[in-house]
């Protein structure tokens, strides 16, 4: 029997190998092609390290990962999971801040935001994301993604304030002009209770002007 709230565990993937993917599974199927050794990259949050790793392990050699967090066990609990410790910066912040901790060199720059957003598992479910901040890094990310990059954000409707969390986020995905950005929502449809979904944003490459004759 599904237990929505825990179908974003990654153990459920495996104890399930035939099952549609989960909005994380979903997350890491869209991202893992589309990166290379070398680029750079954000997790937004920081959680567990399950999804630093999974970037560390597509950007390096070569590349560097940028990872937030508001808690201190996070942070050290993601290090844990890091060999690379050069390539791969932790900072105790929000995300809502991260032009004060991004190289300003790297705006428009970065080739993959990830947001995993509700609280750590296995910790203090009061230490929650927030709408207000995530819309806020959101609007910030999409000025630091580089054209053709992607942002994904798993979003887990629920737990209390999840639900408006993630009708914020796909409200505001949904109102993004089309000519510079595609954004799609992936999101089970026959599972009782709330089951996480994933709203993924692709920064579309600026036309370049061409002169004939
Ligand atoms: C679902 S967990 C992330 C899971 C993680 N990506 C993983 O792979 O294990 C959500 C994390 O967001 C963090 N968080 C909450 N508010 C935040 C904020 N404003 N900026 C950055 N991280 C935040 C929480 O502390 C928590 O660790």
């Amino acid at each position: 029997m599904t237990d929505p709230e825990n179908i974003n565990t990654l153990s459920h993937t495996t104890r399930f190998p035939e099952a549609l993917p989960t909005a994380v599974r979903w997350s890491h199927a869209l991202l893992a092609p589309r990166l290379r050794d070398g680029d750079v990259v954000v997790d937004a949050t920081a959680g567990n390290g399950h999804d630093t790793l999974f970037l560390a392990q597509h950007v390096l050699p070569g590349g560097r990962v940028f990872v937030f967090d508001v808690q201190v066990s996070a942070l050290e609990q993601t290090k844990s999971h890091i060999k690379k410790h050069d390539a791969v910066t932790l900072i105790h912040a929000g995300h809502e801040r991260m032009e004060e901790f991004l190289p300003p060199e790297l705006r428009g720059g970065i080739r993959a935001f990830m947001f995993n957003l509700g609280w750590l598992p296995g910790s203090d479910k009061s230490c929650i994301t927030r709408t207000d901040t995530t819309l806020m890094a959101l609007r910030k990310a999409i000025d630091w993604l580089a054209e053709g990059g992607l942002i994904t954000v798993v979003c887990y409707p629920g737990h209390d304030g999840g639900e408006t969390e993630a009708l914020a986020v796909e409200q505001w995905a949904s109102h993004l002009p089309a000519d510079s950005f595609e954004t799609q929502k992936i999101a089970f449809l026959n599972l009782e209770g709330a089951p996480p979904r994933c709203v993924v944003l692709r920064k579309r490459a600026r036309l370049t002007t061409r002169t004939f004759g």
